[in-house]
């Protein structure tokens, strides 16, 4: 009897995303080893959270295929961008990253939608969210560079704050009149 739920699109569909998420942990992770090694100890920690993320988000992904009776295929991981040559050019790799992801992401989501997957659909649309968070948190950070310039007091503010920046960003369907 074939107890798989996934069609054979899907469940290929899921197991590459399972490695972008796994390779958006090692441009996380080279990107954090950068940031250390040029003294940016607070972005280091914030980047290096955030490969832990990704893999969390790989693990979501190798579980929901498992639940659903399907098969883990567990690929190779491309290799993670070069370094930057500085804090702008990391956080546009951190933005880009970002938004690369979303599209596939989106190629997903409309997938399961042709498919009438709604099982797949549903447990998408949590990706849709946290793709939403990232990107935001991406062009608040970049936003601060920009100000900061290439002042080395703002950069070292911008670096200590790293330190205790909240992993998500505030989305906009949660603020409301009162609290912007
Ligand atoms: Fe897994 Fe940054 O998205």
């Amino acid at each position: 009897m074939n107890t798989n739920r996934l069609s054979k699109t899907i469940e290929a569909a899921l197991n590459a995303q399972m490695t972008k998420e796994a390779h958006a942990a090692q441009i996380y992770l080279s990107l954090g080893a950068w940031a250390d090694s040029q003294a940016f100890g607070g972005v280091s920690n914030f980047l290096f959270r955030h490969a832990q993320e990704e893999r969390n988000h790989m693990m979501k992904i190798l579980e929901y295929i498992l639940k659903r009776g399907g098969k883990v295929t567990v690929t190779a991981i491309p290799d993670p961008i070069p370094d930057p040559k500085n804090l702008q050019e990391c956080f546009e790799s951190v933005f880009k990253q970002e938004v690369d992801n979303t599209t596939w992401i989106y190629k997903l989501v409309k997938l399961s939608l042709t498919e009438e997957d709604w099982a797949t659909w549903n447990f998408m649309q949590w990706f849709v969210k946290e793709q939403t968070e990232e990107e935001t948190l991406a062009i608040e950070l970049l936003d601060k560079i920009k100000v900061a310039g290439n002042e080395h007091s703002a950069l070292y503010s911008f670096d200590r704050d790293l330190l205790g920046t909240p992993d998500d960003a505030k989305l906009a369907q949660d603020v409301t009149a009162d609290k912007p």
